[in-house]
């Protein structure tokens, strides 16, 4: 199957200069499996290479598996609507980003869903005119009304968020969704097209569940016609009671962290997942020239799915690098390392530059503590997203 990086030379090719943004930030994220892992006295912005920004708690859709806002989800109802008056302004975000540009990394902009958070598209326009790498994640739905902004304003990549055909991808994130998806896609290669333009970058993201895991290549067929660039297939994130437990033991003794998050991803959407036939039809795509890059995290051997999704104890990727060179700024302005599990608060950036904080006390104490477990990882992180796009592979998988 192919590897994180697959995109870059290809993009090479075609944009030199956002490939060249892409590179730099990638690089360094790449760079950090193999360079020392220092917990005290380093200057560990030389190493920052992606920092997310989940601008808002608050979304129109409740997918399924989603760890925020799906079955087992806490950002929902009054809660969300609670946190949502916590969010930062566009004049708050002004500072970090001036600071954040001097390192030329790249940026993350999701939630929540970000086109409801009501300054996206000054923000992203600002992050842009600053030099900045700058990736939206959203679910697509208001894609269509924002299409010639985004166009305008040259964002480098927008990740649109699809499961399955029509059907089956409503059944998981709601219904309409997917023709809402495909009027956006319209609307931003018209605008793409008349401009003349080749930002942004149309990525679309698959999330694999039991539920939509048979239906992938009738979802990768239909993305034929939209002018995609890369899919990636995320074998999702996934969590067992177990797990959660342990974890939740661990933060408290050693960073005296109560967890909230982790529980999220304790769906059972794993659960009967034919890994043979996942294979099979993960292969299938892989094999075939679809004009843009097909992509699956964690790539796996072909054994090992099985082990991905039945033995959630089994780790697949170790040595986790995300305190050395990432970082997520929640809506409120804590900083976390963990984007989907922000449970330790790094520190706030209304209170300290974005430096201070990710060369602080706090931010060394949690570096100290992930350095000394085995396997350089906590015990909750198993299928942790970024630990898969970025961790150590174990040998054999
Ligand atoms: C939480 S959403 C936020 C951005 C936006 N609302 C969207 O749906 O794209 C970010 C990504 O996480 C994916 N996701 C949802 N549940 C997941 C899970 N259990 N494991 C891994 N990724 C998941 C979503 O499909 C989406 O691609
Ligand atoms: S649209 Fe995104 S944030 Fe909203 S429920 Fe779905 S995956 Fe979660």
């Amino acid at each position: 199957m192919d590897y994180n990086f697959s995109v870059v030379p290809l993009l090479f090719t075609k944009k030199f200069a956002l490939a060249r943004k892409m590179f730099r930030g990638f690089r360094r994220l790449w760079l950090a499996r193999y360079l020392p892992k220092h917990d005290y006295g380093f200057n560990h912005l030389q190493r920052l290479g992606l920092v997310y920004f989940k601008l808002t708690p608050l979304c129109n859709l409740h997918c399924v598996m989603c760890g925020q806002r799906g079955v087992k989800g806490m950002l929902m109802g009054k809660f969300a609507a609670d946190e949502a008056r916590t969010i930062l302004s566009f004049e708050d975000y002004k500072p970090v980003v001036d600071e954040l540009a001097r390192y030329r990394i790249i940026t993350y902009l999701w939630g929540g869903e970000p086109f409801l958070y009501p300054d996206l598209m000054p923000l992203a326009k600002y992050m842009v005119e600053k030099g900045l790498y700058v990736s939206v994640n959203t679910n697509g739905t208001m894609l269509e009304h924002y299409a010639e902004q985004i166009v305008r304003d040259k964002w480098s990549t927008i990740f649109v968020s699809l499961d399955a055909f029509r059907d089956v991808n409503d059944s998981i994130r709601g219904k309409g969704s997917y023709d809402h998806v495909i009027r956006g896609f319209e609307a931003l290669n018209r605008e793409k097209r008349r401009r003349n333009s080749t930002y942004p970058i149309l990525g679309v993201v698959t999330t694999v569940t039991n539920q939509n895991y048979l239906y992938l290549e009738r979802l990768a067929e239909a993305m034929r016609e939209y002018d995609i660039e890369v899919h990636l297939f995320n074998l999702g994130t996934y969590t067992n009671d177990a797990i959660v437990a342990r974890q939740r033991q661990f933060m408290l003794e050693k960073l005296d962290t109560n967890i909230e998050c982790l529980e999220g991803y304790n769906t059972g959407f794993n659960t009967g997942i034919d890994a043979q036939k996942l294979y099979n039809i993960l292969q299938d795509i892989h094999r075939k020239d679809w004009g843009h890059p097909m992509i699956t995290v964690p790539a796996l051997n072909p054994e090992k799915i099985r082990v991905y999704y039945d033995e959630l104890e089994v780790p697949v990727r170790n040595h986790c690098v995300v305190p050395w060179c990432q970082a997520d700024i929640n809506y409120n302005g804590d900083v976390h390392f963990c984007a989907d599990y922000p449970d330790y608060i790094l520190g706030n950036i209304k209170n300290q530059t974005f430096g201070e904080i990710f060369n602080g006390e706090r931010a060394n104490r949690f570096r100290k503590t992930i350095n000394a477990c085995e396997g350089g990882m906590f015990p909750g992180c198993l299928r942790c997203y970024q630990n898969m796009l970025f961790g150590n592979k174990i040998r054999g998988f």
